[in-house]
């Protein structure tokens, strides 16, 4: 009877100890990534970026508009902020930051490279990434198509 009891609390605290760790899992921390979630008029609103160093790049994924589930790169250079879509106009893979002032934006697929601008440097890509003008609005900011 009492090894009954036991095993049946034993199991009890496994559950609540699975249930926590999931809520915990679940809870979209500062860990998760950065959403940029589409407005009026072709923009998008990120909240609660970190600080983008000079230099530096933070990834991010669109939600909505025709970026939908595409990733997206917040970018602070010389220029000041801005943002690019960072599927490749060649055949589509991610752009990563490179933190090469001559190729700061770089394809891994077929080495295409690419200005903080979007700007194509070396092909095989022909067109620009779609870039975006950001503004600060509080806490949020706000991505324009450039
Ligand atoms: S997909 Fe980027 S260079 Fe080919």
């Amino acid at each position: 009877m009492n090894s009954s009891i036991s095993r049946r609390l034993f199991i009890e605290g496994c559950a609540a100890t699975l249930g926590l760790t999931l809520v915990g899992c679940s809870s979209g921390g500062s860990g998760g990534p950065l959403v940029a979630v589409a407005g009026e008029n072709g923009s998008f609103v990120l909240s609660n970026v970190p600080e983008v160093g000079m230099n530096e790049a933070i990834p991010f994924q669109f939600s909505g508009g025709d970026a939908d589930k595409k990733p997206g790169l917040i970018i602070n250079s010389a220029m000041g902020l801005a943002a690019v879509n960072a599927v490749c106009t060649h055949s589509g893979c991610t752009v990563e930051w490179t933190n090469d002032v001559k190729q700061p934006l770089h394809c891994p697929c077929h080495n295409s490279n690419f200005t903080v601008g979007g700007e194509v440097i070396s092909g095989p890509a022909k067109r620009p990434l779609p870039k975006f003008s950001v503004q600060k609005d509080g806490t949020n900011l706000v991505l324009t198509p450039a």
